[in-house]
């Protein structure tokens, strides 16, 4: 542990997307500092677990299944979340999909698909949010990626929409500072044993990553969660509408393009 353990106690979190992976991880940071926890996935059996784990840390916590493309059902989480954990000081968006496909085949739905759950998803929840943050003077952090970084080949729809993510965290930033609401983001490279990883890179893949990364390994969850919970506390206090990389290096050497071997 980096934090002291009742770093965040009295606060109350949405994470969204956070039964699995990546948010499943920053969820489970939150609750270890004191924070109450409501997460949301499109799919039940990725609630129950995580619900359970989250309570274990002594805090309460609630699962709501919800697909945050839907704005009637983004607006029931947040009464539920209130009901439950009693308000919003922090907003981590989360929810994405994902999957590898080139552009020339990809339909105009597949690409949609994509576009609308990272980033009308992350607008949606942060929107249906803002009354409850505004309430509490709260935090967002918006989960993006590396990918649209660079040129990633099979990734223009993830891509398109994390740049979109991205933005959308800086025009946030300029436009709900003035409440005291601080908007971040947290863009990770490549993160071990999450699904994104399991879906996007090959064994071979990976052990190229590895060589190619800086720091010579992949992310972990934990690392990730690390540099979630100092955005989202107070230790941030002047950090606004920055994005985060957090991938040991590896974008600065995707593109290299003069050998040195
Ligand atoms: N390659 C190309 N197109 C694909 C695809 C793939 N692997 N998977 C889905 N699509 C297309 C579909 O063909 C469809 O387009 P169409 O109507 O023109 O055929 C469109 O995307 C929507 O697919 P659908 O399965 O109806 O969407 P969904 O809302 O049920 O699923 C996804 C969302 C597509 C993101 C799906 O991959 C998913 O549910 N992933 C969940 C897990 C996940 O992505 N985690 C993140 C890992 S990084």
């Amino acid at each position: 542990m980096y934090f002291q353990q009742d770093l965040l106690r009295g606060k109350s979190a949405l994470v969204t997307g956070g039964g699995t992976g990546i948010c499943r991880g920053i969820a489970l940071a939150l609750a270890g500092v004191g924070c109450d926890v409501a997460i949301t996935s499109r799919k039940r059996e990725h609630l129950e677990p995580t619900v359970d784990e989250l309570r274990r840390t002594g805090v309460r916590a609630i699962g709501a299944t919800s697909d945050v493309r839907d704005p009637a059902a983004v607006e029931a989480v947040i009464a539920d979340t209130v009901g439950a954990i009693g308000g919003i000081d922090i907003l981590v968006n989360g929810a994405a999909g994902n999957f590898v496909c080139l552009a020339e085949s990809l339909s105009a739905n597949g690409f949609g698909t994509v576009v609308d759950i990272d980033l009308k998803g992350t607008f949606n929840v942060s929107k249906a949010a803002l009354p409850e943050l505004k309430k509490r003077r709260g935090v967002v952090l918006n989960i993006s990626a590396t990918l649209q970084l660079l040129g990633t080949v099979g990734q223009s729809h993830a891509s398109a929409a994390k740049a979109g993510v991205d933005a959308l965290t800086r025009a946030l930033a300029a436009e709900w500072g003035p409440y005291g609401i601080r908007v971040n983001g947290l863009a990770p490279g490549p993160v071990g044993d999450t699904e994104g990883v399991r879906r996007l890179t090959t064994p071979a893949s990976r052990l190229k990553i590895e060589e190619q990364c800086p720091l010579g390994r992949l992310a972990t969850i934990d690392e990730v969660a690390s540099a979630a919970l100092f955005l989202c506390s107070d230790a941030a206090s002047f950090v606004h509408g920055v994005v985060l990389v957090i991938d040991g290096g590896l974008w600065l050497r995707s593109a290299r393009a003069i050998a040195t071997d």
